[in-house]
């Protein structure tokens, strides 16, 4: 692999024995994908920081690296963690467990991490188009080349630590326009509605299912809103391994994209599977949670909220609502008195983590309805919760005392 003077004085040691051994790891990867040469990046986003999934080694492994001085070179964002670190009380969390979550961040902080703990990394710094990011957090990263444009693998986060010690990734993947092309064409019944954020949801989890890894070209009728697009990217991120989608009208450089892909073999996604995916109001009645925020909630998404609850009249009795956000769309909502509306209606406004991440979740609850497809996906994987995929409107139905 070709190494610029830099690289190869970070590779000597000149820069401190944790840059040395992170560039090593990235050319390593590097080579064995192909790699010819590594490329500078602008943003690091690190995933796996809840002590949940990484437990002690992770802990010591992070501790150890700030311990030896290690720092970020470039901006560096952490992916939710266990607990709401500002309210730990918000969810019922031991502890002993709060204590090691603390320790992990801020050994992450001691290394020049942002204070983020968001899998919505795209709204505290906007990527540009063409731009060059090591992120490891696959809703985020789908996003990212889909939406804004910007060039990011789905990396582990290990892989996106070593990238923000060194500032490099290597160039293969996602970086290189050739594995941005469509291979397939997604066509939608006229019945599915892609505006809104569950319909959207449920047709990742299809697009996902039927195409694994490959990027898939979407033809929608018309751009669908922001938060749907997210829903959709989150969704196929987890049931497939889809990095990256072109959507018509929405993927900068689309056209580009697609006369260069040539002729594409045609998937449709039919009404009735949409349908089979996502339930009518029969299944409701067990529902004893309904969650919103994977990926956590955007402002826009609180204030609709909000509001709905202020019109239907509050959260209907012997139901739990729980929305997660990053403290960062949460301490903008809170100056504008969202989150007071929200809490005063019996909603659990959650910053830093989300039910997928945290101990709380687990044996807590009958059945979960979600808006989210990448929830539906890991809620009964991971926390061992049934959970349902509603569309918006019908949560917006169910969360409400007068229906
Ligand atoms: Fe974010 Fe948790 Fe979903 S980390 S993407 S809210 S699973």
């Amino acid at each position: 692999m070709h190494l610029t003077r830099e690289e190869e004085r970070m590779l000597s040691g000149e820069l401190g024995e944790p840059v040395a051994r992170a560039l090593d790891v990235i050319v390593k990867v590097g080579e064995a994908l192909g790699a010819e040469r590594l490329i500078p990046i602008s943003h690091a986003h690190v995933s796996g920081a809840s002590y949940l999934t990484i437990g002690e080694p992770g802990l010591l492994f992070v501790k150890s690296l700030a311990d030896q001085g290690a720092r970020v070179r470039v901006f560096s964002t952490l992916n939710p963690v266990g607990v709401d670190l500002a309210n730990p009380g918000v969810l019922d969390v031991d502890r002993g467990f709060w204590e090691k979550q603390k320790m992990v961040v801020e050994s992450f902080l001691r290394m020049g991490f942002q204070e983020s703990m968001t899998c919505t990394p795209y709204l505290l710094r906007k990527p540009r188009p063409g731009e060059h990011l090591s992120w490891g957090e696959s809703s985020a990263v789908a996003l990212a080349n889909t939406y804004y444009g910007a060039h990011s693998n789905r990396e582990g986060g290990p892989l996106a630590l070593m990238s923000a010690l060194t500032g490099r990734t290597y160039e293969a993947g996602m970086h290189l326009e050739e594995n941005r092309l469509p291979r397939a064409q997604v066509l939608l019944d006229r019945g599915i509605d892609m505006g809104d954020e569950g319909m959207a949801g449920a047709v990742g989890y299809l697009v996902g299912e039927k195409l694994g890894s490959t990027v898939p070209l979407i033809s929608t009728r018309g751009p669908p809103p922001f938060d749907a697009i997210r829903a959709y990217t989150a969704a196929a991120g987890a049931s497939g391994g889809i990095a990256m989608s072109v959507i018509e009208g929405v993927t900068p450089g689309w056209r580009r994209l697609v006369e260069k892909a040539g002729p594409l073999e045609r998937v449709w996604v039919e009404e009735r599977e949409v349908r089979d995916l996502v339930p009518g109001e029969e299944v409701l009645e067990d529902v004893d949670l309904a969650f919103l925020g994977c990926p956590h909630a955007s402002l826009e998404e609180l204030e609709d909220l909000a509001r709905v609850l202020e019109e239907c009249g509050g959260l209907r009795e012997g139901l739990s609502f729980w929305v997660s956000t990053s403290r960062h769309v949460y301490g903008i909502a809170r100056e504008m008195g969202i989150v007071a509306k929200l809490e005063e209606r019996g909603v659990r406004v959650i910053r830093d983590t989300c039910p997928i991440v945290s101990p709380a979740t687990r044996g807590r609850f009958r059945r979960i309805a979600t808006v989210s497809g990448k929830s539906f996906f890991y809620l009964p994987r991971l926390q061992e919760a049934p959970s349902v995929i509603v569309p918006y409107s019908l949560l917006k139905r169910l969360v409400c005392a007068k229906r």
